[in-house]
């Protein structure tokens, strides 16, 4: 349903027709003032290959002319292609491919995908700052997966390091007999502990040996520890539920899984030379734009660290789910990190060549004086909090237009409220910070996950009043352009795969300002033809399946944004 990739296929049979074989780089894009699409680059093409102009506009209109889509083909000088569509051919396409599951979009690449996101460390809330690597990632994977690769979602936890040293040292010597069953008293250990260990040369000492006990896998150690991650998990599982994440038990693959690989990959790139040993802490120097940069794979005291952990993992990740991708979704301050990484992985031949590792960073959530959301104590807000505060707020704001009972006001909040935190994050380009505001978030006004869900609801019942539901039309109404602003919806129509091809690169605002000019082209429409009043069937049942479609297009886009729609608001 790609009017561009048919435009695209249609060009490269010419190129290769005329024996063109390099690749070059020309756009497609969609026209309003003179066509419905316009080609650009084609001049340099022929600078570059020194063939006649008039021959290859000769063929490309021949060509062209011969597929019944392309109603005709203006050449302007000195060398603008512009393609004007056959109507016809777009209602023929959008009434088969509409009833197809998923319009039938679908990616002749499948690879097996790794991503790594969340991954949130344990004996700590979740907070602000794993909001964007949770609802990106969750994202990014649900539009991979809907284009038919193999998904493989890994929470990498923090659960393993000198933390918990500290924190079990604290526990046997303070709290030995008081039981500990939730997150905010281990966090609180945490906090005590780490003011402690840094003041405090023996109790320092004392966290350390626990560490080590804690590796050599000390019975009673490794009880409190595992309760400690048991605890986290519950937490976070809760959080994801409510934020409608896919992210399950089985998905964590912790840091500590790692642990029995550490010692050989130290060996293995000391031997390859890619390690140094200085004094008796173990190194790696990596260049980077002429720079050199040093990371430390293990510590004075043999300890290791965060880095060697993710050494091994993308090792252990390649091998395992044979994965031809690996993305993260880690924030911008770990760029240099990872490009670290990558390139000793890549020196060690730890994955295979064509592998890529993709990083995916983004921007801080910003509070609205411009700065890094933080508590009045400099501490980062916990998620659950703004989760709270949304709901409330939404709530509010929903009692006082609608007379639902409690249950529903409830049931309604919450997803509205969770479309409105992960849409707004979503609409924003990643790579850019942005200002945590609840109520422009909730505006209907902008484009906004409310604003979506309503345009959603506002069709849903405009087919109900004329009894009537999505399926219902999509499969028996016949669909035909009747005006213009029809005519610019099929073209956005058929936008869609391409959309969710960008979208899933890494960009989902892609996605977002989509949704957002389809559903303002819908009210543009909705306002100058009012189906209610219409008498011709035939033409009321065009129109209703028009509307269906956009529905089903909301529907498609958000749920793999990871929101839900409602059928009434
Ligand atoms: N636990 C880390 C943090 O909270 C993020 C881990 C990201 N994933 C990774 N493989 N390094 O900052």
């Amino acid at each position: 349903m790609n009017i561009k990739k048919k435009i695209y296929k249609e060009l490269n049979k010419i190129f290769k027709y005329i024996k063109i074989n390099k690749k070059y780089d020309y756009k497609i894009q969609q026209n309003k003032k003179f066509s419905d699409y316009q080609i650009n680059g084609i001049i340099e093409i022929i600078k570059k290959q020194k063939i006649n102009k008039e021959y290859i506009f000769k063929i490309i209109e021949e060509k062209f002319k011969k597929k019944k889509i392309f109603k005709k083909i203006n050449i302007i000088e000195p060398g603008f292609i512009n393609i004007f569509i056959n109507k016809k051919e777009i209602e023929k396409i959008i009434n088969k491919y509409t009833k197809i599951k998923n319009f039938g979009i679908k990616n002749k690449k499948k690879q097996n995908i790794v991503i790594d996101y969340s991954s949130p460390n344990a004996a700590k809330e979740m907070h602000i700052g794993h909001l964007r690597s949770t609802i990106l990632g969750d994202s990014i994977a649900n539009i991979l997966k809907f284009l038919g690769n193999k998904i493989i979602r890994i929470n990498h936890i923090g659960d393993w390091g000198t933390q918990f040293g500290m924190i079990i040292a604290w526990i046997k010597k303070y709290e030995k007999n008081k039981k500990i069953n939730n997150i905010i008293s281990i966090e609180k250990i945490y906090q005590k502990a780490q003011k402690k260990f840094s003041k405090n040369k023996k109790f320092a000492k004392i966290s350390r040996k626990y560490v080590v006990k804690l590796q050599n896998k000390k019975s009673n150690v490794i009880k409190i520890w595992k309760k400690i991650i048991k605890l986290t998990i519950r937490e976070n599982q809760k959080i994801y539920k409510k934020l409608n994440i896919k992210l399950k038990k089985k998905n964590i693959i912790g840091e500590s899984f790692y642990q029995k690989f550490l010692p050989n990959i130290i060996k293995d790139l000391l031997k390859k030379k890619i390690a140094k040993k200085k004094n008796k802490t173990v190194l790696v120097f990596t260049k980077n734009k002429k720079k050199t940069n040093a990371i430390v794979i293990k510590k004075k005291d043999g300890g290791y660290l965060y880095s060697t952990t993710d050494i091994a993992s993308i090792k252990y990740r390649c091998k395992k789910f044979n994965a031809q991708k690996i993305i993260y979704l880690i924030d911008s301050r770990q760029k240099l990190y990872l490009n670290q990484i990558f390139s000793i992985v890549k020196k060690a031949k730890y994955i295979p060549k064509k592998t890529k590792l993709i990083h995916y960073n983004f921007g801080t959530i910003l509070n609205k004086k411009g700065k890094p959301f933080k508590t009045r104590k400099g501490k980062n807000i916990k998620l659950k909090k703004i989760i709270k505060k949304t709901i409330s707020v939404t709530k509010k704001i929903i009692s006082n237009k609608k007379k639902y009972n409690k249950k529903k006001i409830k049931e309604i909040s919450l997803k509205v409220a969770i479309s409105a935190i992960k849409y707004y994050d979503l609409s924003k380009n990643r790579i850019k910070n942005y200002i945590f505001d609840i109520n422009k978030m909730l505006s209907l006004k902008e484009n906004t996950g409310p604003y979506m869900q309503y345009a959603y609801t506002r069709i849903i019942s405009i087919l109900k009043k004329n009894n009537t539901n999505i399926t219902k039309s999509i499969q028996f109404n016949k669909f035909k352009i009747l005006n213009n602003t029809e005519f610019k919806i099929c073209k956005e129509i058929m936008n869609l795969e391409e959309i969710i091809i960008l979208s899933s690169k890494g960009y989902p605002h892609i996605m977002c300002h989509y949704l957002y000019k389809i559903t303002l082209l819908f009210s543009n429409f909705y306002e100058t033809n009012r189906i209610n009043k219409i008498k011709n069937i035939e033409i009321k049942n065009s129109k209703l399946k028009l509307i269906a479609i956009i529905a089903k297009i909301i529907k498609i886009c958000l749920k793999l944004l990871g929101i839900q729609v409602l059928n009434k608001i």
